[in-house]
């Protein structure tokens, strides 16, 4: 038998295998099956083990008027252990194939779990490429605080957002924020359509068939909730900022008029914010100004954060930007150390006020500290997956950066906030690298400072 044909006989028997519901697959006790889940404490079978990838390919072609989408996701990775299956997370949709380093793999799904089995174990260290075609109309996914997030479909198009779980709704992947990737994006539209996604635009140019395709590259390690699609009647405008860095921003009606001047004045914070945290951390930069009605809250989705048109003002501007060093370079390991990102984000706003709008923090964080709803539960314990974005996160984590500041000094809290985004740049970070880095640089212990401030249970008796 030639090789080829063996690989259809292959093909065939596994194709018979789940027409027939075989459970070879899934719970997959023979070999050495990568784990289902990353054990997040809020999400467990988030993310997946036993491998690494290095770079997601995906390549989807997308029908606003049916809201069907095709696609194809190429997955560079690399094994951490002998690997038998692996799994991918993927939410709906119709699976209709895939292989392994070229070869078809046998597949099945449970849930939210997508497994292949390739047709020979891969060895601890072997880098594969598994390939993953598939169709269907992507839902939305309900967060458990009950916002909506995944593949948002309005009249006029759709966006894909994925903090915190979303993005298996339009790809599969290692959905947790601990396995990051650069990605490559190609999206195909009818041609009355504009379509955006992360990165740098690298090419647009009309199919035969009058679809036009855009290519987005992102060079950079993103985590896999950051990455966007999105779909609609938008209209962009082009600049550079800090020199070199490409900015593309995007609006759509009714949003395009309104939100012109303060688009414009991406550029202008970008460099403000490099001046306080240092290099700016990607090779692209923009927003984009959704009308899609299903958003309904702003996201920082790498390179070019994205906003519903209610939300687009200068402090979400700035908090969304600070994104891009606070969780988006520097990414939590898990989705407990969310407060490394939203604290972070919401101190921005704080520094930014005070720097240019003579608003000094300390009244921000007075006013923060006066309300009760920020003292429901330490920043660094949201209690469950519906607390993760609840204020205390927010503006308790940003109490915690301000009497740090207080207590090292201004010159030594600046060194803080700048060098952890060069230490964690383009990494994962935990709550306790960011304490440990914190007494390294102020030279100091600050136990009491973390014990009531960061772990505490209830309000400290004085600001
Ligand atoms: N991270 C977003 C911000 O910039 C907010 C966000 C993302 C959010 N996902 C969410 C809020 C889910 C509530 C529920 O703050
Ligand atoms: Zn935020």
């Amino acid at each position: 038998m030639s090789r080829r044909s063996r690989t259809s006989a292959a093909a065939l028997a596994a194709l018979a295998l789940l027409a027939t519901g075989c459970a070879d697959l899934g719970s997959g006790v023979r070999g050495t099956p990568g784990a289902a889940g990353l054990r997040d404490p809020y999400f467990p079978k988030l993310g997946n083990g036993g491998y690494d990838v290095g770079h997601y390919g995906l390549t989807l072609a997308y029908d606003p008027a049916s809201g069907r989408l095709d696609g194809t996701a190429e997955i560079t990775a690399r094994a951490t252990q002998d690997l038998s299956a692996f799994n991918l997370d993927l939410a709906g949709l119709t699976v209709r194939g895939a292989t392994v380093d070229g070869a078809p793999a046998a597949y099945n799904r449970a849930g939210n779990e997508l497994t292949l089995r390739p047709r020979e174990e891969l060895p601890e260290g072997a880098e594969f490429r598994a390939t993953v075609t598939y169709s269907g109309v992507p839902e939305p996914i309900t967060d458990a605080d009950g916002s909506e997030e995944g593949w948002l479909r309005a009249p006029d198009g759709a966006v894909a957002v994925g903090e915190p779980t979303g993005s298996m709704a339009w790809f599969p992947g290692n959905h947790h924020p601990s396995d990051k990737a650069s990605y490559d994006l190609t999206l195909t539209l009818p041609a009355r359509f504009e379509g955006l996604s992360n990165g740098v635009r690298t090419a647009r140019r009309t199919e035969p068939d009058g679809r036009v395709t855009t290519v987005w590259h992102t060079p950079e390690p993103m985590a896999s909730y950051l990455a966007t699609v999105v779909i609609g009647r938008y209209e962009t405008t082009t600049a550079t900022a800090l020199g070199t860095v490409p900015v593309l921003t995007a609006a759509e009606p009714p949003a395009v008029a309104g939100s012109a001047a303060l688009r414009k004045e991406v550029p202008g914070i970008l460099a403000r914010q490099v001046k306080r945290f240092g290099p700016y951390p990607f090779s692209a930069a923009g927003v984009v100004v959704t009308g899609n009605k299903s958003l309904d809250y702003a996201l920082e989705t790498q390179s070019r954060p994205l906003f519903p048109a209610d939300s687009f003002d200068r402090s979400t501007l700035v908090h969304e930007q600070a994104h891009q060093w606070f969780g988006d370079s520097v990414t939590p390991k898990s989705w407990r150390d969310i407060w490394l990102n939203e604290g972070f984000a919401t101190y921005a706003e704080w520094l930014y006020a005070e720097e240019y709008e003579h608003v000094p923090a300390r009244t921000r964080f007075e006013r923060a500290f006066a309300q009760d709803a920020n003292w429901a539960f330490p920043p660094a314990a949201p209690p469950s997956a519906e607390n993760l974005f609840d204020p205390p996160v927010y503006q308790r984590g940003a109490m915690v950066l301000h009497k740090l500041r207080e207590t090292v000094g201004d010159r030594v809290f600046d060194g803080i906030l700048r060098g952890w985004a060069a230490k964690y740049r383009h990494a994962n970070a935990t709550t306790d690298d960011f304490t440990s880095y914190a007494e390294a640089v102020a030279g100091r212990d600050l136990d009491a400072l973390w014990d009531v401030w960061l772990h505490g249970d209830g309000k400290p008796a004085r600001p």
